[in-house]
């Protein structure tokens, strides 16, 4: 895609320094002529992100944050190659000396921040999508449609079950596990056609209480269940709820917990709050999912810093957080998080115009 047709219009300094017009762009960002750093125009971009909401347009905000990313940090993207290549299954990007939004604004306690108080944080989170080869995504469902999420405390959330509670233990899970995964996804009975994010990107706002983002690699715990199990999960045999994060509930029914990737391993789905089995033997599987999760191999918790950046692949890796008490001081734990997909994911657009909104 030439920067023109995404929206830019006539910014010559910004098109000529823009970075990632292809697959290959990952490994020349060092290498960036002088000439196309010194187009690169910082304050021009900043304006022209400013002006836009970026719900309305995703795609210029990818490509300015890729601009921003490639000229601020390139090294950090080298990181980003893993993930691409498939070879990871979470990418935590700390340290990197970014700036940050001045002065850090309060965390919204009403559930939804003013996305012109962020925009570094934003910036930085679509440049990083748009780097890892994907495009971000919302859901209709989830905070109306909003094309990013605060996940911070809540007034009034004591304790509902979502990243916007504090008080309960959010249990593992994967996001959006009620919906399909790919489009070889077997199950039949979902609630909601579009696709479950692949990737869940955050970036740090605040981080105390000291709450760490919580993972695993599923490849590990599959590992550890008895073949019967296994294939249990296998089977399309067991029903999922939304989250509450998600209203109004939603049933899907009838799908399988684990699905093969098609290279030898699987993608998976869980949310252990709202999954029954249908049978005996579906029964059984989640429950020694569940126990293989009590102590699971691989566990990583990762310590958040103001300004880090963090990808987890939602169809590899299962997480979960803590309780916590936030302080109410206006400085409590806030993560800004979207949903990134492939490229090659496709979902049901809310209406046309607002492709990058799924129902
Ligand atoms: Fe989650």
């Amino acid at each position: 895609m030439r920067a023109h047709e995404s929206g830019f219009g006539c910014l010559p300094l910004y098109r000529a320094a823009h970075p990632v017009h292809s697959r290959h762009a990952l490994v020349p960002l060092e290498s960036q002529s002088r000439r196309g750093l010194h187009a690169y125009d910082e304050r021009a971009l900043l304006r022209l992100v400013r002006s836009v909401d970026p719900g309305r347009a995703p795609a210029l905000w990818e490509h300015a944050g890729a601009a921003y990313l490639a000229n601020r940090s390139p090294l950090a993207l080298r990181a980003v190659a893993a993930l691409r290549r498939d070879e990871a299954v979470s990418l935590h990007l700390t340290g990197l000396g970014l700036p940050v939004d001045i002065p850090l604004p309060p965390t919204p306690y009403q559930g939804q921040s003013d996305p012109g108080s962020i925009t570094l944080a934003l910036l930085k989170l679509f440049g990083l999508v748009r780097h890892m080869g994907a495009r971000v995504v919302a859901y209709t469902n989830e905070d109306s449609g909003r094309i990013y999420r605060d996940v911070a405390a809540r007034q009034g959330a004591h304790d509902e079950v979502s990243s916007q509670g504090w008080a309960q233990r959010l249990p593992w899970h994967t996001d959006c596990a009620y919906r399909p995964l790919t489009d070889f996804d077997q199950g039949t009975g979902f609630a909601d056609g579009s696709p479950a994010p692949r990737w869940l990107v955050f970036c740090v706002v605040h981080d105390k209480p000291a709450v760490p983002l919580t993972l695993v690699p599923a490849t590990g715990v599959i590992a550890r269940l008895a073949p019967q199990h296994r294939d249990a999960l296998l089977q399309p045999e067991f029903d999922i709820t939304s989250p509450q994060s998600f209203g109004p509930q939603l049933h899907s029914q009838g799908l399988p917990l684990l699905l093969s990737d098609g290279r030898g391993g699987h993608f998976v789905r869980l949310n252990e709050l709202g999954c029954t089995g249908r049978t005996a033997r579906a029964r059984e599987g989640l429950a020694a999912l569940s126990e293989a999760l009590q102590d699971p191999p691989g566990l990583q918790r990762i310590a958040l810093r103001t300004g880090d950046m963090i990808v987890l692949d939602n169809w590899r890796a299962f997480h979960m957080r803590s309780a916590y008490t936030p302080n109410w001081n206006g400085r409590d734990r806030w993560l800004v998080r979207v949903y990134a997909v492939p490229h090659e994911v496709r979902g049901l657009p809310v209406r046309k115009g607002m492709e990058r909104i799924w129902k």
